[in-house]
C-alpha cells in the first residue's frame, strides 16, 4: 500500500473511545479492589508535629490508614534516577518532613470511594511549619548552576564569541526580562493507579503512564523487585502532556497501600490534588539582550533563565535552549541557574524549554525588530541559521525559510502596516505578530514484533503508549505500508510491558522511536515471508529472486505475473507453523554526531483587543511546520493546533497562582486555572511543508507533539503588542496588564 503513511486515517481507537468501551487506568475490572485516597499536607515547608488516624480508622468501610508511622520502608523511594524520564524522589511516607503543599502524607484504603474520601477527612494533623520559601525574584541571589540543561542533556551554560565586544558593535540593542508563570498539567483524565500483588513480589499496575517500561522499572527498584516481576498496563489515556512521564509518589502508594491492605487497591488523584505533586512548568526569568547592525544583523546575544526547582530534586526549565541555535549570532552566551523552592518537583510539561523560552526569545526579536523599524519575518531571515551556529554541524533538514513564506502567505502578512495600533475594527485594536517555532527532533532505542497470523492477520505489538496524540493509529499506517496490507487488516497493540520494550512517550519521539521499530519489523516480516515462499518447493514462487516477488492484499506473486503466486494462508499453512514472526530494533545511529536535527515552525496571530476594556481575542492564527515526513495528516493536525491552541492558553490564560506566604496554589480547580474553552478560539489553521529526512530515522518522521506550543505565545504576545503599543514582558497577558 504505497501513500498509506500521511494519509487522514480516521483514529484506530475513536470509535471505542466515544462509545465508552476504552478503559482507562482506573476503570479496569479488579476483583475485590479497594480503594485508597491519598491526605495532603496544607502547610508547604516544615514537620508533621502529629497525625491522629483513630477517628479515621474507626469509620465506615475503612480498612487502614497508612501514615509516615506505620508504612512499609522503601528506601528507594528517596532516589533520583539519571535516566530519562528522571524517577524523582517521591514522597512515599517515610519521614515526617513536608517540602510542598499537597505533599501526600496519608493514604486512606477503604471498601468504597466513598468510605475513602470520608475518612481521609477525618485524619488529624498538626504540623510544625516553617516559612515556605517562593519567590524567585527576591532569591536570585541563591540560584546556582546546574550541571545540566533539559531532557537532553545540554550543558547548562554556552558561549561563543564574545558578548561585550557583539554589543559594542551593535547599533541598536534591547535589554529586557520575560517572564512566565507557574504552569500546571491538567488533562482530562487526572493521574490513577491500580496495584495487585499477584504474589508476595509480583506485582501488576494498571497505570496512567506515558511510559510502560520506564513505570515498570522504577517501581521494580523502589520494591527491591526484578523488573520481569512487574508488569504496567496502560491501553488508553486521557492526555498527559508529560506529566505521566515520570513515575510520581501516588503510583509507590498505590502499590504499597496494596500491599499493606493485602487487597488490590484502586488510587485516583483528585483534580485539586494535581496541583503540587506530580510535577509543573516552572517560573521563568529570562533575561535576553540583543544587539544588531543597522542591516539587522545581530551582532550578539545573551539570554540568562533561571527557574524553580524543588528542595528534594533537579529539573531545569531550559528555556534559554532557543537562543544557542535559533539565529546566526556570532557572539552567545546563555546560563540556566535554579532557585529551590517549597513547591512538588517541576518536571516535564509539554516542549519543556522550548515552550517558555520561544516566548522570551522571539518576544525579544519582535522588540530587536522594532528597534530597527524591520519587517518581523525579514529580521528573522536576515538573521537565518544555514547551518547550526552551536554546534557548527549541518541541519538534518530545515524548511524553516519555506516556513516563514508560506505561513505568511497564508496568513496576508504583506498587508500589515510596521507600526503598531494602526489597524482597528470598531473598538477593537488589531494587531498582527509572529514568531519560530523549534523543537528537538529525538529518538530512544525502540522495539516492536510483526507477526502474520494463520487466519490472514497481521498483528503488530510494541509496548508503547497512546497519549490521545494517534499512536494506534499511526503505527497502524506504518506498519500497514511496510508490510503491504490494508489498514484494516492491522491489530496493532500497545500499552503493556509484555509487550516489545519502548522508550517513554515524551520529548515528542514515539513516531520517530517506536515508528521506525515498526516500520522495521514489518519490512523484516515481508522479507522473511518472501523467502519462505521462494526457498520452498512447495510454492509457486519457488526460484523467483526477492525482488521478484511483490506482497500485496494478503497474496504474494511473481511481478511479471500475478496469477503466480499464492495467498499467505497457504504459505502459512504449509510451514505447519501458527504464525511467522519477525522482531525488530530501532535504535539511534551516528546520525546525531554529524546532523543537528530539529522540527521548525513560523507561527502568525491576530489579537483584536477591546480598546476600552482590554479584552483579548485571538481572531485568527496560522501555524506553519516543518516537521519531517507527516504520518496522518488528520491526526498531526490535531497535534498542531493543539499545541497552538495551548499556546493561547499560555499567552493569554493560564497561571497556577500561589500564595507566598504559605505556599498553597490558590486556583487549583479548572473553574479558576484558566484554558481555552472553544468560544476562545478564533480561526485556526495548521499547515505543513512536505519536507523529507533522510537522516533523522528509517521513516523520516520528526515528531509533533510539542513542536506547535512552542513560538505560539510569542506570536499572540507580538500581536498584542502590535495591536496596542504596549509590551507586556510577563505571561499570562491579562486585561489589566494591557490597560494599565
Ligand atoms: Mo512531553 S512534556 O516530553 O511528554
Amino acid at each position: 500500500m504505497d501513500d498509506l503513511i500521511g494519509q487522514p486515517l480516521d483514529r484506530i481507537d475513536g470509535r471505542v473511545k466515544v462509545t465508552g468501551r476504552a478503559v482507562y487506568a482506573y476503570e479496569h475490572d479488579v476483583p475485590n479492589a479497594a480503594y485508597a485516597v491519598m491526605v495532603v499536607s496544607s502547610i508547604a515547608n516544615g514537620r508533621i508535629a502529629s497525625m491522629d488516624t483513630r477517628a479515621a480508622e474507626q469509620a465506615q468501610g475503612v480498612l487502614l490508614v497508612i501514615t509516615h508511622q506505620n508504612s512499609l520502608k522503601v528506601p528507594g523511594a528517596q532516589n533520583q534516577s539519571k535516566t530519562s524520564p528522571p524517577g524523582h524522589a517521591v514522597q512515599a511516607l517515610q519521614d515526617d518532613v513536608v517540602y510542598y503543599a499537597n505533599q501526600p502524607i496519608g493514604v486512606v484504603v477503604a471498601e468504597t470511594f466513598a468510605d475513602a474520601i470520608a475518612g481521609a477527612q477525618l485524619v488529624q494533623v498538626t504540623y510544625a511549619p516553617q516559612p515556605p520559601q517562593m519567590d524567585l525574584e527576591s532569591r536570585l541571589a541563591d540560584a546556582y548552576a546546574p550541571d545540566k540543561a533539559g531532557g537532553g542533556g545540554d550543558p547548562a551554560a554556552s558561549h561563543r564569541g564574545d558578548v561585550q565586544a557583539g554589543m559594542a558593535e551593535a547599533k541598536k540593542s534591547i535589554d529586557y526580562v520575560y517572564r512566565t508563570p507557574f504552569e500546571v498539567h491538567n488533562p482530562m483524565e487526572p493521574h490513577a493507579t491500580i496495584a495487585v500483588w499477584n504474589a508476595p513480589d509480583r506485582l501488576t499496575i494498571y497505570d496512567a503512564t506515558q511510559g510502560v517500561f520506564s513505570d515498570r522499572g522504577r517501581v521494580a527498584s523502589v520494591f527491591g523487585l526484578p523488573p520481569e516481576n512487574v508488569r504496567v498496563i496502560s491501553p488508553y489515556l486521557g492526555g498527559g502532556f508529560g506529566s505521566k512521564g515520570p513515575v510520581w509518589s501516588h503510583v509507590i502508594l498505590a502499590a504499597m497501600a496494596a500491599k499493606q491492605a493485602k487487597r488490590p487497591v484502586k488510587l485516583a488523584v483528585t483534580r485539586p490534588q494535581m496541583f503540587g505533586m506530580l510535577g509543573c512548568r516552572s517560573e521563568t526569568r529570562q533575561a535576553i539582550a540583543m544587539g544588531a547592525k543597522s542591516d539587522g544583523a545581530i551582532t550578539a546575544l545573551r539570554d540568562d533563565t533561571v527557574s524553580h526547582t524543588s528542595m528534594f530534586g533537579e529539573f531545569v526549565e531550559a528555556a534559554s535552549l532557543p537562543a544557542r541555535m535559533l539565529y546566526q549570532s556570532p557572539n552567545n552566551s546563555t546560563s540556566q541557574r535554579l532557585v529551590r523552592s517549597n513547591i512538588g518537583q517541576p518536571s516535564y510539561m509539554r516542549a519543556p524549554g522550548e515552550a517558555s523560552g520561544t516566548y522570551g526569545l522571539e518576544a525579544a526579536m519582535d522588540e530587536m525588530a522594532y528597534a530597527l523599524k524591520m519587517d518581523p519575518v525579514e529580521f528573522r531571515l536576515k538573521n537565518y541559521a544555514e547551518t547550526d551556529p552551536e554546534e557548527n554541524k549541518p541541519w538534518s533538514s530545515k524548511s524553516l525559510r519555506e516556513c516563514y513564506l508560506q505561513g505568511a502567505k497564508h496568513f496576508g502578512w504583506s498587508k500589515r502596516p510596521l507600526e503598531p495600533r494602526s489597524m482597528q475594527d470598531g473598538n477593537a485594536l488589531i494587531g498582527w505578530g509572529m514568531a519560530t517555532s523549534v523543537y528537538p527532533t529525538r529518538r530512544s532505542v525502540s522495539n516492536a514484533s510483526a507477526r502474520l497470523n494463520v487466519d490472514g492477520t497481521f498483528s503488530v505489538d510494541a509496548g508503547t503508549q497512546d497519549l490521545g496524540t494517534g499512536t494506534y493509529t499511526i503505527m497502524t499506517q506504518v506498519a500497514a505500508e511496510a508490510f503491504g496490507v490494508d489498514a484494516k487488516q492491522v491489530r496493532f497493540r500497545l500499552g503493556d510491558t509484555i509487550l516489545p520494550q519502548t522508550p517513554v512517550s515524551g520529548g515528542s519521539q514515539t513516531a520517530a522511536s517506536t515508528g521506525s521499530a515498526v516500520h522495521l519489523a514489518s519490512q523484516a516480516l515481508r522479507e522473511k515471508l518472501i523467502q519462505m515462499a521462494i526457498r520452498d518447493a512447495r510454492s509457486p514462487l519457488s526460484g523467483l529472486g526477492a525482488q521478484d516477488v511483490i506482497l500485496n492484499k494478503g497474496r504474494l506473486y511473481a511481478r511479471s505475473n500475478p496469477a503466480r503466486g499464492e495467498t499467505f494462508r497457504e504459505l502459512i499453512l504449509r510451514s505447519g507453523q501458527p504464525h511467522v514472526e519477525a522482531k525488530a530494533e530501532a535504535k539511534p545511529g551516528a546520525e546525531k554526531d554529524h546532523y543537528s536535527m530539529y522540527a521548525f515552525g513560523a507561527q502568525f496571530a491576530e489579537a483584536r483587543v477591546d480598546a476600552d476594556l482590554g479584552q483579548i481575542k485571538v481572531s485568527r492564527m496560522v501555524g506553519c511546520f516543518g516537521a519531517g515526513r507527516i504520518l496522518n495528516a488528520k491526526t498531526a493536525r490535531s497535534q498542531f493546533l493543539g499545541g497552538m491552541i495551548w499556546g493561547i492558553s499560555m499567552a493569554l490564560y493560564e497561571y497556577a497562582a500561589v500564595d507566598k506566604r504559605l505556599g498553597r496554589w490558590v486556583n487549583n480547580n479548572l473553574a479558576e486555572y484558566h484554558v481555552p474553552v472553544n468560544a476562545d478560539i478564533g480561526k485556526i489553521e495548521a499547515i505543513w511543508v512536505d519536507e523529507k529526512d533522510d537522516h533523522v530515522n528509517p521513516i523520516g518522521a520528526k515528531g509533533i507533539g510539542e513542536i506547535g506550543i512552542t513560538g505560539a505565545a510569542a506570536a499572540i504576545a507580538n500581536a498584542v503588542f502590535h495591536a496596542t503599543g504596549k509590551r507586556v514582558r510577563d505571561l499570562p497577558i491579562t486585561l489589566d496588564k494591557v490597560m494599565l
